[in-house]
């Protein structure tokens, strides 16, 4: 089971390193001028590289917590509400996919100010599942 959770931490590491960057480029793309096409034509293939990178990450790292969940018999009410702060990870990580569509289409209407905070999100829900799993009873 210890291998089962190293893994089960290093794909969750992992993810968040794209669910923490994307949204990064997103401040950025939102920033430059429309006539800075080299410059958002970079940023978009840097994008899209990381969430098509990012995203099997993340399923990798679901999958492993499943087979933790239901291999070992945990049980709690910390695993109920990780699992609910989960599903919006999973909502986010599919949300950035429908925002970069939205650059690729030039049908973005988001300001660089919005995706600031938007970039903020994930840190906050980490903390909530990092002090859930640690203390395994809600804080
Ligand atoms: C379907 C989603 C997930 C399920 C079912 C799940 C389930 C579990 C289970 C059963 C454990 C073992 C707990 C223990 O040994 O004490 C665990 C450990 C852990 N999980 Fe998840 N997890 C999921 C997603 C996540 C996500 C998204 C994160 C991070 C944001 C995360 C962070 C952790 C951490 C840090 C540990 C190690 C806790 C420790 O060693 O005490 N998990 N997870």
């Amino acid at each position: 089971m210890l291998i089962l959770k190293a893994l089960h931490i290093f794909f969750v590491i992992s993810w968040f390193a794209g669910l923490f960057y994307l949204p990064r480029i997103f401040v950025n793309l939102a920033m430059i001028p429309p006539e800075a096409e080299a410059e958002r034509t970079r940023l978009l293939t840097m994008a899209r590289k990381l969430y098509r990178f990012m995203t099997p990450l993340g399923a990798l790292a679901l999958a492993l917590g499943l087979w933790l969940w239901l291999g070992y018999g945990f049980v709690g009410l910390w695993l109920h509400i990780k699992l609910l702060l989960v599903v919006l990870l999973v909502a986010y990580n599919f949300y950035c996919g429908l925002l970069l569509r939205r650059f690729q289409t030039g049908k973005n209407r988001r300001s660089h100010r919005w995706f600031r905070f938007f970039n903020e999100a994930p840190t906050f829900i980490l903390l909530a599942i990092v002090l859930l799993v640690v203390l395994k009873q809600p804080f």
